[in-house]
């Protein structure tokens, strides 16, 4: 290692009794069990800043040599949300309906009972699109590496699903595949793809939801205890 340029600070660390540890853990638990991908948006306006929440507690997230390979674009532009809506259903079509999906894959959906209209594209007061940047590209266009592309981005996602969860707020993990209209539409560049657009609003109060159960602690993890 260089030791140069390794010039750490004290860690900033609070140490919790174990009883506030454990009712706070409980208590996140408690409503991150709660949590639904939601379908169905109420058309309510959401402020701009619960949105910036939202990225900002993604942006704290580890990454690979922290390069942070994310690039969140948030819009509430209907001309935009209408374009992306377009372009997202014609490829869902296909996918449901052109043959591009593995009877088996569609199978597997047939529970949660999605096809490929998606007005929830323009309903919702915003949609986050993440992209990952597979390389990185410096200002005087240099390209670097970037380590651990997926498992970053993958974690700064779940914070911001965590995050917008937390808040009071909904979203969908939405993967429309492929996405690369999103790219062309918000004008990414050539280091960054697709990788989740967030649709992002309050539940409509008639929301509904596929009835699916989580697996047991038991049945995903295993222990070996001294
Ligand atoms: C990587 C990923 C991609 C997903 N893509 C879609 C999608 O394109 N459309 C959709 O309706 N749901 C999508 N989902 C949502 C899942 O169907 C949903 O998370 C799952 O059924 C569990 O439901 P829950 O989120 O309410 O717990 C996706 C979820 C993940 C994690």
């Amino acid at each position: 290692m260089n030791g140069s340029m390794y010039q750490p600070v004290p860690l900033s660390f609070e140490r919790l009794e174990e009883e506030e540890m454990n009712a706070r853990g409980r208590a996140l638990l408690d409503r991150l069990a709660r949590r639904r991908s939601v379908r169905d948006f109420a058309p309510d306006p959401v402020p701009r800043e619960l949105i910036e929440i939202a990225v900002a507690a993604a942006n704290t997230a580890p990454s690979g040599a922290n390069r942070q390979p994310w690039h969140f674009v948030a819009v509430s532009d209907p001309d935009i949300t209408a374009e992306i809506r377009t372009a997202a259903e014609a490829e869902e079509r296909e996918f449901y309906e052109g043959g591009r999906a593995a009877e088996a894959w569609l199978e597997a959906l047939a529970p949660l009972g999605t096809g490929w209209q998606k007005p929830f594209l323009e309903t919702a007061p915003w949609l986050v699109a993440v992209f990952k940047q597979i390389f990185a590209r410096a200002e005087d266009g240099t390209k670097g590496t970037n380590y651990y592309v997926n498992e970053s981005v993958g974690i700064a996602c779940g914070l911001f699903i965590a995050a917008v969860n937390e808040m009071g707020l909904a979203t969908l993990t939405h993967t429309p595949q492929p996405m690369r209209f999103l790219s062309q539409i918000l004008g990414r560049p050539d280091n960054e793809r697709p990788f989740i657009l967030f649709p992002v609003g309050y539940p409509h109060p008639d929301c509904q939801v596929p009835d699916i159960t989580k697996k047991d602690l038991s049945a995903v993890s295993s222990w070996f205890e001294k």
